[in-house]
């Protein structure tokens, strides 16, 4: 809440653009849990060799929250709490996206060379997912 305002889906999904420590000798990005992410990190996985066909993510998380960041390559990400949506694209290995709990997203238009890296605060735990979108919905209380 901001002065009695409840915060709008984009301030809750922040754009994060992590610091360069590059030199002549390439580029270096480095990202702390609690320090450059509002969260300590469990867990690390990324996503590559998905195409511009493919649709992933598709769920929402009860309990985990994310930071996603293409590494290489580029991909779309379309997120949504229910009521507002909007679309980042991530398109350089020193800018991210967080999200908190309970957004729901989905991931597209991923290019041949993408690698989607993703933090999430949480150990993997399969019962946490929402998977269907008309019980996220309702849970959401916009349906
Ligand atoms: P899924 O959630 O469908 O991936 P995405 O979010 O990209 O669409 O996960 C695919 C499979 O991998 C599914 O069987 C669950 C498993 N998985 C884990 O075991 N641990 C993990 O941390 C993740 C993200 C997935």
């Amino acid at each position: 809440m901001k002065d009695g305002i409840s915060m709008g889906l984009r301030e809750k999904c922040r754009i994060v653009n992590f610091a360069d420590l590059g030199d002549e000798r390439g580029k270096l990005v480095v990202i702390e849990g609690r320090q450059d992410i509002p969260f300590d990190i469990k867990r690390v996985f990324y996503i590559y060799g998905s195409d511009a066909t493919v649709v992933r993510g598709q769920h929402a998380n009860r309990e985990s929250e994310f930071v996603l960041i293409n590494v290489a390559g580029t991909s779309k990400v379309r997120i949504t709490d229910g009521d507002e949506e909007f679309i980042v694209e991530l398109n350089k290995p020193m800018m991210g996206v967080y999200l908190p709990k309970m957004i729901w997203k989905d991931m597209y238009d991923f290019s041949p060379d993408s690698v989607l890296l993703v933090l999430a605060s949480t150990h993997y735990d399969g019962k946490e997912y929402i998977r269907n979108y008309d019980e996220y919905l309702e849970i959401m209380g916009v349906k």
